[in-house]
């Protein structure tokens, strides 16, 4: 039995498959419509969500299955104590599958030692966030054409953004791929991803504050939110969280056939005027995140159709 708790628990190849058959799930969905009758997903949320539940959900209702679940703590036993490795063991008797996002690095971890049942890591603190990660990756080959030859600025939050930490640990596995990280000081991405990821794997990438002076140089641009839910001191986040607006005026300094990614939800850092520009692709990265966790669901299952 399988679980997801990293991107690297795929290797390469079996990512490529993975990606491979959600290209073909989003060709054909009428092949896949019945492929997981019968089984249950189970979706436990222990953290706010709107995508990543509503599409792992949607995923499975499209695959002919069922689901269940909470989306709030607060109405489950956790509210009187139970640990997630008691509630997993439970669920193990009510799902063939299941993903949970909880606040705490490393619940999803925990859970998987006492499963069942396959356990997807749906977003674990400042953790990571693997199927933000697969549906990212998916994003950038299908309209990109490729995942390597590639430079990625990432903007905004890299200190606590899981889905920037998930994403440059899949990144890092293909070649000439260089990384912009543009942050105020205070959001710098993480020493043990510099050192651990990055120098250990010889990746090029650079560190700069202003967006404007990097937008001509980038492939594709991938805009985070500085979460509130992750500082410590209200007044740190009230004069970090505007630090970064994408607006029309940025776009005019990036190239024709850059990419503008967002794992979303956004708050202000990509103001609305952007939406139309056809390099927008958040909401095109919104319906790839389906397709791939339809994949994801069939592949952990060993469903082949
Ligand atoms: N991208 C993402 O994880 O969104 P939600 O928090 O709405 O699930």
């Amino acid at each position: 039995m399988r679980h997801l708790m990293s991107p690297l628990d795929f290797t390469v190849e079996e990512l490529d498959r993975l990606l491979d058959l959600a290209n073909d799930i989003e060709r054909n969905p009428e092949k896949y419509a019945h492929a997981c009758a019968g089984k249950i997903l189970a979706t436990l949320f222990y953290e706010p969500s709107t995508r990543t539940r509503l599409s792992f959900e949607s995923a499975m209702l499209r695959l002919g299955g069922q689901v269940l679940g909470f989306s709030n703590a607060a109405s489950s036993s956790a509210a009187k104590g139970e640990s997630v490795s008691d509630t997993i063991r439970m669920i193990s008797c009510y799902a063939d599958i299941c993903a949970m996002r909880h606040n705490k690095e490393g619940a999803p971890m925990v859970a998987s030692r006492v499963s069942g049942v396959p356990v997807i890591n749906a977003g674990d603190g400042g953790h990571q966030h693997p199927t933000q990660t697969l549906t990212d990756l998916l994003t950038i080959r299908s309209l990109k054409g490729r995942l390597n030859r590639l430079t990625i600025g990432l903007c905004g939050d890299l200190k606590f953004g899981r889905t920037v930490h998930s994403l440059i640990n899949a990144l890092v596995r293909y070649d000439h791929i260089s990384f912009v990280f543009i942050s105020p000081e205070e959001l710098r991405i993480p020493d043990y991803i510099r050192e651990d990821v990055l120098d250990a794997k010889g990746v090029s990438y650079r560190e700069v504050e202003r967006l404007e002076d990097v937008m001509g140089s980038l492939d594709i641009l991938y805009m985070t939110r500085v979460q509130r839910e992750r500082f410590f001191n209200e007044e740190d986040y009230v004069r970090l969280k505007d630090f970064y607006i994408l607006d029309k005026k940025k776009m005019k300094l990036a190239g024709p056939d850059m990419l503008v990614l967002h794992p979303l939800p956004r708050v202000n850092e990509i103001s609305v005027e952007v939406d139309s520009d056809p390099r927008a692709a958040y909401f095109r990265q919104v319906q790839f995140g389906v397709y791939v966790r339809m994949a994801l669901i069939l592949t952990l299952l060993e469903v082949n159709i």
